[in-house]
């Protein structure tokens, strides 16, 4: 059973997220520990070190998914957006999406909302809760769905731009409050709407009212995620403002991350979409099915570790068999699974059938 801990059931005790990555990170062909993001420096010095970074993902980017891709090479990885206005209700589902779990080093945290007030008291409540281990605040201009955009949060703020500079100073104000000096960063789309592309302009405003970066995602918001990112807007934006620019949008291998970045100057890139099952895209590895199948059972094991839920182990699934051979038969097997252990018995049954062949029974 090469997949389980090798202590298992030896204690009642959770197995933690560093034994975890110490047992299972070297044979996925990925780091066993998780380096800090850079301390000392401008933000663009920093991210120059290393500018791969993973994006925020709703429903995705939990912390082992961090712990993954970091293991993988990923220089920061962000939170998933969190509401302020949960924040300031004190709701302890909210703060489980902002507070890193160990051995994460720092994270960036993203907040989404459209009270000024909420996000003044957001950004000093995470600096406060989290010390060094925040490495910015990113507010969420980028958000396509109703019940966000219909609240005044997310891509609805792309057309307010004064009202959006009003949660940007309110955020550096909180972080005063508590004598941080955290960055705060904007994330924006392309624009709202199919061709009425405002980035380039939106970006200056924010860069004008102390955002100390912009990521940009290169489709408008009604396109949700179809169609193709457009690369020319994140060099559009990069021409507008003085700050570094993120890029983001089709980021979907190691090489179209440099492309990407000679194309249009950004100084960093976010992988989002690409990164599924694929924490070897911030280092342009190509793993093994050895390797993959390791991840996986890497990826349980901290989902265990980190007390995720384990339903998001069954996409997990999915993304790390893809292109193995029978995937399909594969992923409905998982469909059937429920616990740890029937997914690491999914594992080694798969490893039992020689990474190669792995016809089923
Ligand atoms: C499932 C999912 C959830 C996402 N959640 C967020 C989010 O919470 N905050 C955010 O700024 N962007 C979010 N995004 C957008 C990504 O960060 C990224 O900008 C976008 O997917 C474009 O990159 P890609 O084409 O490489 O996937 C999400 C994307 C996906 C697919």
């Amino acid at each position: 059973m090469p997949y389980r801990m090798s202590q298992e059931g030896e204690s009642d005790e959770p197995v933690s997220a560093s034994r975890v990555l110490g047992e299972f990170a070297t044979a996925a062909g990925l780091g066993t520990t998780l380096a800090a993001f850079p301390r000392e420096g401008s933000l663009a010095a920093r991210l120059r070190e290393n500018p791969l970074l993973m994006a925020p993902m709703a429903g995705v980017s939990d912390a082992a998914y961090r712990m993954m891709m970091r293991s993988g090479g990923a220089a920061l990885a962000y939170s998933e957006m969190v509401s302020v206005a949960g924040l300031h209700f004190g709701s302890d589902k909210t703060w489980e999406l902002v507070v890193p779990k160990d051995p994460e080093p720092d994270i960036a945290v993203q907040l989404f909302g459209s009270d000024p007030a909420q996000f003044r008291e957001a950004a000093a409540a995470v600096s406060e809760r989290l010390g060094n281990r925040l490495v910015l605040i990113d507010i969420n201009m980028a958000c396509p769905v109703p019940k966000v955009v219909k609240n005044g949060a997310g891509s609805a703020l792309l057309d307010e731009p004064e009202h959006a500079g009003r949660i940007v100073r309110a955020c550096l104000a909180g972080l005063e409050d508590v004598g941080s000096h955290v960055s705060v960063t904007v994330k924006i789309r392309r624009g709202r709407r199919m061709g009425e592309e405002v980035a380039p302009e939106f970006a200056r405003a924010m860069a004008d009212v102390g955002a100390a970066a912009v990521a940009v995602h290169g489709r408008f918001a009604n396109q949700l995620y179809h169609g193709e990112s457009d690369w020319g807007v994140v060099e559009r934006v990069v021409q507008a403002v003085d700050v570094p620019v993120i890029g983001s949008g089709d980021v979907t291998s190691f090489s179209a991350a440099q492309d990407m970045r000679a194309r249009t100057g950004c100084a960093a890139v976010m992988v989002a979409r690409g990164s599924y099952g694929n924490p070897w895209v911030f280092s342009g590895a190509e793993p093994t099915v050895e390797q993959r199948l390791s991840a996986f059972a890497c990826h349980v094991h901290l989902l265990e570790a980190t007390g995720a839920h384990l339903a998001r182990a069954r996409s997990l699934a999915g993304w790390y068999l893809r292109g193995m051979p029978h995937a399909a038969y594969w992923r409905n097997q998982a469909m059937s699974c429920h616990t740890v252990g029937d997914y690491l018995a999914m594992a080694d049954a798969l490893m039992e059938r020689g990474a190669s062949e792995m016809m089923p029974t």
